[in-house]
């Protein structure tokens, strides 16, 4: 398994482009199975979410190219059942294929999807959504089986703003008879990258980036390209390293507005940033301002910046309070950062940061994709040197962060164990034992393989 060793305290300084919107393209992926014919996808992030779901569409018959951030999808599939919990489990986002089949052949029955580190993970919203439609849902040993007849337009009122829930209805009313309104809908730029996929096959969305979202259903959805947005979440944790090393980043490959709430927040800390057409610069000058953040549905601050924003203000002057009011336990990140030397207390759902004057590397674990990208940012600032282990998590959402990173002049390398234990004299099978033994993820994930 690999690590990334960091050495800090260097400003990050040049240019970066951002890959395509990870949460976009998990969406898309399965998305493209409505089409009659073939769907080409364009700037997808290369990272392990994208290589799986491949896999997945793969594995169901469908004919996928994939190359360079364009996936061919031809989607002549054979399988819509039993899509088994070794496959799904490693992609939460597996559940929009009960939308997708359900919408193309009114039958779809895949593995439950798994909680992850960040908390339990529910789909109660997704199934309300689809009974309201008239589908059966059967839920037996770990799987479940999404049936119906017919799919007749309906009017949904979500519960709470679930970004997977507006999606998987979307996709599953893109071919219901009539018209389906979700309403309390989540507003996030994927919806909107979504709807705008939906519409380029032929389909009949309007109001997506509102909490109303009209679906009137159509016979038949043909084949198109489309170029998935990009990544908010991976621009604004490129903004967070940048504002902790004191450092002067053009970030290009943007939309600005998507970065309106990392940008206000960083903003108040003291960090100048200035959007310019498709780019955003940062510029930074430590110490920043403690700030208080309440992570919030879009166009609140998103939750998936809570982890790297939480590492930026360990060395903020001041205190600075932290509600994730998201997921129940996205503070997994803060045990390393304490072993850093960070001072932060959490209670519930709020974690209270002192500013320390300096952060110390430590050998540290990525528990979940967005912990990996704290660490990342604690390690940029530490004294000394970072060891970070687990990075499978990181690899899952960021296309080469390591390589872009590099790019900005931070002194960052991915160590392989195995070549490590090489260097070290050791015996492969000795390297083998030692793996097995002594190296704990609290998830070892076999990432997807890259296939052109
Ligand atoms: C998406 O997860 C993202 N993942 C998450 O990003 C992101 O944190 C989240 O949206 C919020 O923005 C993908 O898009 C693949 P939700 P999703 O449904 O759709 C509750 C990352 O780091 N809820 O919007 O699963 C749920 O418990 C990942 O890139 C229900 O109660 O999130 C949560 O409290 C992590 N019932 C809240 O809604 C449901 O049926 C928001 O969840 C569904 C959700």
């Amino acid at each position: 398994m690999d690590k990334f060793k960091i050495k800090g305290k260097k400003p990050l300084e040049g240019r970066v482009k951002v890959s395509g919107a990870k949460n976009a393209a998990v969406a898309a992926i399965p998305a493209g199975l409505l089409a009659d014919d073939e769907v080409i996808i364009e700037n997808l992030p290369m990272i392990n979410d994208v290589f799986v779901y491949g896999d997945i569409l793969k594995y169901m018959g469908a004919e996928v190219l994939f190359n360079n951030g364009v996936m061919k999808i031809k989607p002549n599939i054979h399988t819509i059942h039993h899509l088994p919990y070794e496959l799904v489990k490693k992609i939460r986002a597996s559940y929009y294929l009960l939308g997708v089949l359900l919408a193309k052949y009114g039958d779809a029955e895949i593995a439950l999807p798994g909680g992850c580190n960040i908390g339990t993970r529910p789909i109660d919203q997704h199934i309300k959504g689809f009974q309201a439609l008239g589908a059966k849902i059967e839920i037996d040993q770990g799987m479940i089986r999404v049936r119906a007849k017919e799919l007749i337009g309906a009017p949904i009122y979500l519960d709470v703003v679930s970004v997977g829930a507006t999606i998987n209805i979307m996709l599953a009313a893109s071919k219901a008879k009539g018209l389906t309104v979700i309403e309390n809908a989540a507003k996030e730029p994927h919806i909107v990258d979504m709807a705008n996929f939906i519409n380029a096959m032929g389909g009949n969305v309007k109001g997506a980036g509102t909490d109303v979202i009209k679906i009137r259903g159509v016979e038949k959805l043909h084949g198109c390209t489309h170029t998935v947005i990009p990544d908010q979440v991976e621009a604004g944790t490129f903004m967070i390293a940048t504002a902790a090393t004191g450092g002067d980043v053009i970030i290009e490959n943007v939309i600005p507005k998507h970065l309106d709430p990392i940008t206000a927040k960083l903003i108040e800390a003291g960090v100048i940033v200035e959007e310019n057409g498709d780019l955003i610069r940062v510029i930074s000058e430590p110490p920043l301002n403690a700030v208080n953040i309440k992570t919030l549905p879009y166009p609140g601050f998103p939750t998936d910046l809570q982890q790297p924003i939480t590492a930026l203000l360990t060395t903020a002057k001041g205190t600075s309070i932290i509600t994730e009011t998201i997921w129940e336990s996205r503070f997994k990140h803060v045990d390393e950062l304490k072993r850093m030397g960070a001072d932060i207390n959490v209670e519930g759902r709020t974690a209270i940061i002192q500013g320390v004057e300096e952060l110390s590397g430590a050998p540290v674990k990525a528990t979940d994709l967005r912990a990996g990208a704290a660490l990342i940012t604690a390690g940029l600032i530490a004294q000394g040197e970072t060891e970070i282990s687990c990075i499978h998590y990181i690899d899952r959402g960021y296309e080469q962060i390591d390589k872009k990173l590099k790019g900005l002049g931070a002194n960052i390398e991915r160590i392989s164990e195995a070549d490590q234990k090489q260097k070290e004299g050791k015996t492969r099978g000795e390297i083998a034992n030692w793996t097995k033994q002594e190296y704990v993820c609290l998830e070892a994930e076999a990432p997807g393989t890259p296939y052109s």
